[in-house]
């Protein structure tokens, strides 16, 4: 028998986990490549959290993250410590996630040594580059390094086309998020938080709220804290939970200013059922992640983004996501819009699937089998509905 094709997984934060668990369970029931994981832990406790969830035990764990540590000491430790680890492994393929300093690195890193690079949730672009930042930039980095391009969407597939990357080396799947979505919400799912546990979700309309990334930090995640509070104030049905990543940059101006406000629930980063099913039975999501934009729509929630721009335009443009940016007048007039005026608030509130149908893991690794000669037949692309 031939020797199986080795694929490592690289990933480092939260999100990358979240959405590579899926397709690294796929690739252990396909049986047919050994399929070995790393993670650079750019997060600790939060990256931990998901691994515990989805019972992943990493192979390699370059154990990197440091307090407030900087964009060049991400990229200089990955870079580094990644070398020994594609040295002695000698993987046929790495496969890589979204847009974060991990992916970028592990990519590059993987170039040096001339291993094909896979790039999953490709093709993500708002063609500024300071917005997201660093993330628009690691994932155009990321593409030009990539071998073998995994978009979620056909306007994901287009943006790449656009750049000059081979349309055969692309496969539209559907984001693997929405498959780890069809996993954790449960009509009778009972929260591991307590305080979730005691919130009164049918009596109360619940806004889940987070933000932390990086373009938001100081003036910005000021103002969104000041909207909250506002909100909290003239709205006595309204209860906000807030989760609040572990950046100290975070932590601290959130705290300061919404610690102790009746209605306002800060809590730590919760395990991603937790997440998932609370956002299933809030009322709203307000955000700046880029996970969530995808989630919530799936659920049926109204999501406002806390951002100028988003990479995410296809629930824009079905209607359950508006773009709001941060300024305070503004996030408290669009919430209150919500909050007042049911016609509004019923004109968002549907489910749409434009990231996915929980199917893109197995499309992915049908996309490898494809590209090791395991089969000649190349996968249907994911079609999505039309809004
Ligand atoms: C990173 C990604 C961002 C992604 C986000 C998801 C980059 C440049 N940024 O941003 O794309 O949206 O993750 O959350 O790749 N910390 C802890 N424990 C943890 C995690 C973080 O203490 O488990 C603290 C540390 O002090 C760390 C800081 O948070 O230095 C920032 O983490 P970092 O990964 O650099 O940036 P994020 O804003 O989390
Ligand atoms: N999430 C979670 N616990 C939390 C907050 C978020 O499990 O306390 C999940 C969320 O459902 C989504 C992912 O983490 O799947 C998003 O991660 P994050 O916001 O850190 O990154 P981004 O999406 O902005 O890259």
């Amino acid at each position: 028998m031939n020797k199986k094709h080795v694929i490592l997984t690289v990933f480092g934060t939260r999100p990358e986990a979240i959405k590579m668990a899926p397709l690294i369970k796929a690739l252990f029931a396909s049986g047919e490549f050994t399929t070995k994981v790393c993670v650079t832990a750019q997060h600790r406790e939060m990256l931990d959290q998901v691994l515990d969830i989805f019972d992943i035990n990493p192979d390699y764990d370059l154990n990197i993250m440091k307090k407030g540590q900087t964009l060049a000491g991400i990229t200089k430790l990955v870079l580094e410590n990644i070398e020994k680890v594609l040295d002695h492994l000698k993987p046929d393929m790495v496969l890589v996630h979204g847009d974060t300093t991990t992916t970028f690195a592990a990519s590059l890193a993987a170039f040096y040594a001339k291993i094909p690079v896979g790039h999953v949730e490709a093709g993500l672009r708002t063609f500024d580059k300071y917005f997201p930042y660093p993330e628009e930039i690691n994932r155009k980095l990321t593409a030009c390094i990539a071998d073998i391009h995994f978009a979620p969407t056909s306007s994901n597939y287009n943006n790449l086309v656009n750049e000059g990357i081979d349309p055969e080396a692309i496969h539209i799947t559907g984001n693997t998020a929405i498959d780890a979505l069809k996993t954790t919400v449960l009509n009778d799912y009972r929260f591991k938080d307590a305080l979730l546990r005691e919130l009164d979700f049918s009596g109360k309309r619940v806004i889940a709220v987070t933000a932390h990334r990086r373009e938001n930090l100081g003036e910005p995640l000021i103002d969104i804290c000041n909207a909250l509070k506002k909100i909290a104030k003239c709205y006595s049905d309204v209860e906000i939970v807030y989760p609040v990543h572990l950046n100290p940059a975070v932590q601290k101006p959130v705290k300061d200013i919404l610690g102790n406000i009746p209605r306002i629930h800060l809590i730590n980063p919760i395990q991603v059922q937790d997440m998932h099913n609370l956002m299933s039975r809030s009322y709203l999501v307000l955000t700046d992640s880029g996970g969530l934009q995808e989630e919530a729509p799936a659920l049926g929630k109204p999501v406002l983004v806390l951002r100028n721009e988003t990479e995410r335009p296809e629930a824009v443009k079905a209607g359950t996501v508006k773009v709001i940016g941060t300024n305070c007048e503004k996030v408290v007039s669009e919430t209150a819009a919500l909050l007042d005026n049911e016609d509004d608030y019923q004109k968002m509130a549907h489910s749409v699937n434009p990231y996915g149908d929980g199917r893109a893991s197995e499309r992915i690794v049908a996309a490898l089998r494809y590209r090791f000669r395991l089969t000649e037949n190349k996968p249907e692309p994911f079609k999505q509905a039309s809004y």
